[in-house]
């Protein structure tokens, strides 16, 4: 038998195989079903303030296309006026069932469940949140954090700084270990992740994927895409493991393109502490989580691995044999004629 726990967060899972944040983390049922196929921690569906801010823009619309009396809410608790109370209401309706999930699944699993917050713009309210969620009962928090890129009015300085002060209002308000979920669309990415590692935070989440629109070109109209991720995917959290395994003062968590145990060996090696899916649960079913377990044991059995300890990282920029190799981004032995590679051209 094979010892597949890991320490993530500074809490003690049983397997690095965690549910990531999904539409599936949603509902105690699933939840249940994950921790008894072994993954090892489930990430709650994160609480979207840019999902409260848009039902916020719809009511403000509504309110205003019809005169904008809404007179039977006035003075509701207090509140002056109808936009005020409706925010009021989405926001604590919101926050109530995220607090009833936290405390629902609490008592159905015992693996550790992390509440997470999407950040999509600066506001006092993550700070609330992250309270209300850490009394919930959340073993810890994911901070789902990304600021678009195109926002005209704010420049790349100003959207990093963004990240730092979040980080520093709710660490200094929580008290359970927080993880930043962020994306790779940063100017200097590795900088970054670095900065952010030494912000007092116990872990940080590479890489978020966001949805793309495609084209209806029958229609002529744009479509939502692209939901899921694929496994070419992998690539892009993978190479970057590697090089910032080293570097950084926290543990990483890989999320992004694992759809199998072999992705999730490679994640593991490239120095990931624990490996996030959510895309191959959606398509192969939460069963699937066995699956990747039963991988990564029989191929530590048979590399003769008892712990994680034995094998993580162990292909990193700074233990591989061959470190330049991450370094080498362009094609240039590809264009250089068909000698060296298996081109069909
Ligand atoms: C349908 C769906 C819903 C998601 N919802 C969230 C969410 O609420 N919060 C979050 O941080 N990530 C969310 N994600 C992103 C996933 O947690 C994950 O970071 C991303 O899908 C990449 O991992 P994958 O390749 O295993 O899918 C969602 C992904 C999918 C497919």
């Amino acid at each position: 038998m094979v010892d597949l726990s890991t320490e993530y967060l500074g809490l003690q899972l049983s397997s690095p195989i965690v549910a990531g944040s999904s539409g599936l983390t949603h509902s105690v049922e699933n939840v249940r079903k994950m921790a008894e196929c072994g993954a090892g921690a489930v990430v709650l569906k994160s609480i979207f303030e840019e999902e409260v801010a848009l039902e916020y823009a719809d009511f403000l619309k509504s309110a205003k296309a019809g005169g904008g009396s809404g007179q039977q809410y006035f003075d509701y608790e207090g509140r002056k006026n109808p936009i005020e109370y409706y925010d009021y209401v989405i926001r604590e309706e919101n926050l109530a069932k995220n607090i009833k999930l936290i405390r629902d699944c609490k008592q159905a699993v015992d693996i550790p469940v992390i509440a997470s917050i999407n950040c999509f713009r600066q506001s006092v309210e993550w700070l609330s949140y992250a309270g209300n969620l850490e009394d919930a009962g959340a073993d810890a928090l994911e901070l789902n954090m990304f600021f678009p890129p195109t926002d005209f009015s704010r420049s790349s300085a100003d959207i990093e700084k963004a990240y730092f002060e979040i980080v520093e209002s709710v660490t200094a308000k929580v008290k359970i270990p927080i993880a930043l979920k962020i994306s790779h669309y940063f100017t200097s990415l590795g900088p970054m992740i670095q900065n952010l590692s030494q912000t007092g935070i116990k872990a940080l989440v590479l890489f978020n994927r966001f949805f793309s629109p495609d084209f209806d070109i029958d229609q002529l109209e744009v479509k939502p895409s692209f939901v899921f991720s694929t496994p070419a995917d992998l690539a892009i959290s993978f190479s970057f493991f590697a090089i910032m395994a080293e570097k950084v003062d926290c543990v990483l968590a890989a999320s992004t393109g694992v759809h199998d145990g072999d992705a999730v060996i490679k994640q593991l090696l490239a120095g990931a502490a624990a490996v996030q899916v959510a895309s191959c649960l959606y398509q192969k079913g939460i069963d699937h989580i066995q699956t990747m377990r039963r991988r990564l044991e029989e191929w530590m059995q048979r590399k003769d691995y008892d712990d994680l300890s034995m094998f993580c990282g162990k292909l990193s920029q700074g233990k591989s044999h061959d470190a330049s190799i991450y370094e080498r981004v362009q094609f240039m032995r590809y264009y250089g004629g068909k000698k060296n590679v298996n081109l069909p051209y």
